[in-house]
């Protein structure tokens, strides 16, 4: 339990966000989602899908509400549960982006032109959005409003929750003492390669699995998934530990078969096909009951927006005092302020 003194049953509050890209995939499960689904129990978790991030890279209008609602259903689908975590979108609580334009005041250009996220992003650009740079700062926010003190993320966001603490520090030493710095809790299952086995998994790479794709499906994509380079002909022994497929078997096949896994590997009696055929079928019944899931929420898909008119709620009412308490220090409530 939480060890704050005075601060009775008060569960540690959590918050993280994901990008509305649509459904959910097998890296977005294994690097964050199936860990939040395990906080929820211990902590006070928001969970948000952050669209007015996703307005910082190319984008298109039109299609950004259907993938933000399919991001939603796919919270859902996993087991994010409405009654014990707080779903929802960040656009629906404005304060989010009216605190991140406060921070701007505290957070140096330089600080932001570090940021490896930022560099990589910009790389091949001859114009740079300037929301591309601000894009932590808007995390910060994100994460400060609701006074967060724990961030479940992937690695590749450490930096930018360094950062996040950093402004906290920063506004706190000018402004007085409301922001907790949050610590990064970064997900055990280190960087998921997609199926290609080279690159991150992502979607928009084609080298991963919709969490809600049907078995034909995964099956296929699984088929194609690339194992050690070395294993080249059928009868040669491969390397479990250099082989991605076998790295995907320990996070999502039953344990229990493991180590048959990989001696059959290493001693060439199973072939990579039949091998991969294993992993599909261990994921696609993990993801049954997602699918399930998702068939009755896209079904009912007022209950969906039901759910995140209500997360808003809960999310805003939390927002609206902390930026009374923000705009009261920084000198923005200045009706108040005269009367001093
Ligand atoms: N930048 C995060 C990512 O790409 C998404 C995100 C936005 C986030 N705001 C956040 C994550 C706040 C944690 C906390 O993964």
């Amino acid at each position: 339990m939480s060890e704050g003194e005075g601060q009775g049953e008060r569960k540690p509050r959590v918050f993280s966000g994901m990008q509305p890209s649509g459904e959910a995939h097998l890296g977005n499960y294994l690097g964050a989602l199936r860990q939040w689904v395990d906080m929820q129990n211990e902590y006070d978790c928001f969970f948000c899908v952050v669209d007015d991030h996703a307005i910082t890279g190319e984008f298109a209008g039109e299609a950004l509400p259907t993938r933000t609602f399919e991001l939603a259903v796919s919270f859902l689908a996993v087991g994010l549960d409405p009654s014990r975590s707080t779903i929802f979108v960040q656009s629906d609580v404005p304060e989010h982006t009216e605190l991140s334009w406060l921070f701007n005041a505290v957070t140096p250009v330089g600080d932001l032109e570090r940021m490896t996220q930022y560099k990589d992003k910009t790389a091949r650009l001859s114009s740079i959005p300037v929301g591309l740079l601000n894009y932590p700062v808007l995390q910060a926010a994100d994460i400060l409003i609701y006074r967060a003190e724990l961030v479940p993320v992937g690695e590749d966001q450490i930096q930018h929750l360094e950062l996040a603490r950093e402004i906290a520090r920063r506004w706190n030493a000018r402004f007085g003492d409301v922001f907790p710095e949050p610590r990064a809790l970064v997900s055990g299952s280190g960087r998921i390669l997609g199926l290609d086995g080279s690159a991150k998994m992502s979607k928009s790479l084609g080298n991963t699995v919709s969490i809600l794709a049907e078995p034909d499906e995964i099956r296929e994509r699984v088929r194609t998934a690339v194992t050690d380079p070395q294993r080249v002909r059928r009868t040669d022994p491969g390397r479990p530990d250099f082989c991605n497929v076998y790295t995907l078997h320990e996070h999502l096949t039953d344990p229990a078969l493991l180590p048959d896994i990989a001696e059959q590997c290493r001693t060439a009696q199973r072939g990579c096909v039949e091998c991969k055929g294993i992993l599909a079928d261990a994921i696609i019944e993990r993801f049954a009951p997602f699918r399930e899931r998702a068939r009755h929420y896209r079904e009912n898909p007022e209950e969906v927006v039901a759910i995140l008119d209500d997360g808003a709620e809960r999310a805003r009412s939390l927002a609206r005092e902390t930026m009374a308490e923000v705009r009261a220090r920084m000198g923005l409530d200045w009706r108040k302020g005269l009367s001093r």
